[in-house]
């Protein structure tokens, strides 16, 4: 059975990933090559990780996807400030954050709930909102962290505009030694009447 890596999202309209670019520019510029940063096409809002699937799971949650956010009304999404997990003593990951509607939460609850309905285990973490717009690498040296936190706390990330979720995809991810290349295999909008 041919399996496949997924993960279902919602994109990012251009001009904010313009604005993320514009605001983080000298933040890249400066952290040499410390940090594997996100091409603006692959940044995304991920609601669920679902891991290796199978191509008849994929149809599956597609058609579950749909008859959800049919029911689901869309909503708008505020962007806004710059973060890193685990915590900015040992950044690992780089984002940018939202500021979370009650809506959104609902949502990835729902998605959740259809993922482990087809066995794909819920998340051990509480959902996190976030963009990720950088990985730390495995390599980088103690003065290049040093450095990066640093840059980190200089670094203030304004509003950078609010956005509507009123579709969301099922995607293909292929890791690639050039980066990953994510391909959309199903969408599923937000139908829901207010
Ligand atoms: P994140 O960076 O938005 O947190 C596609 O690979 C997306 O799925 C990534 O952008 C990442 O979301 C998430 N992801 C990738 N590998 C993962 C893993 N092993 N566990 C959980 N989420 C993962």
């Amino acid at each position: 059975m041919s399996l496949l890596r997924a993960f279902i999202a919602s994109d990012i309209p251009l001009e904010i990933k313009q604005a993320i670019s514009s605001q983080t520019a000298s933040l890249r510029k400066e952290s040499g090559p410390a940090v594997r940063w996100v091409t603006p096409e692959n940044i995304h809002l991920t609601l669920k990780f679902l891991g290796e699937v199978s191509a008849s799971n994929l149809e599956l949650l597609a058609q579950a996807l749909r008859a959800e956010c049919a029911q689901t009304t869309s909503f708008a999404v505020p962007v806004e400030g710059l973060g890193c997990f685990p915590n900015p003593r040992r950044p690992r990951i780089l984002w940018i954050g939202l500021t979370a509607p009650p809506a959104l939460n609902r949502l990835q609850h729902q998605v959740e709930a259809i993922a482990a309905r087809l066995g794909y285990p819920p998340e051990d973490k509480p959902f996190s909102p976030h963009l990720t717009i950088g990985r730390v690498r495995e390599r980088a040296s103690p003065a290049e962290l040093q450095s990066l936190r640093i840059l980190l706390e200089q670094t203030t990330v304004a509003s950078l505009g609010t956005f509507t979720i009123q579709e969301i995809h099922l995607y293909k991810s292929d890791l690639k030694p050039e980066g990953p290349v994510y391909t959309r295999l199903a969408t599923a909008r937000l139908e829901g009447k207010r």
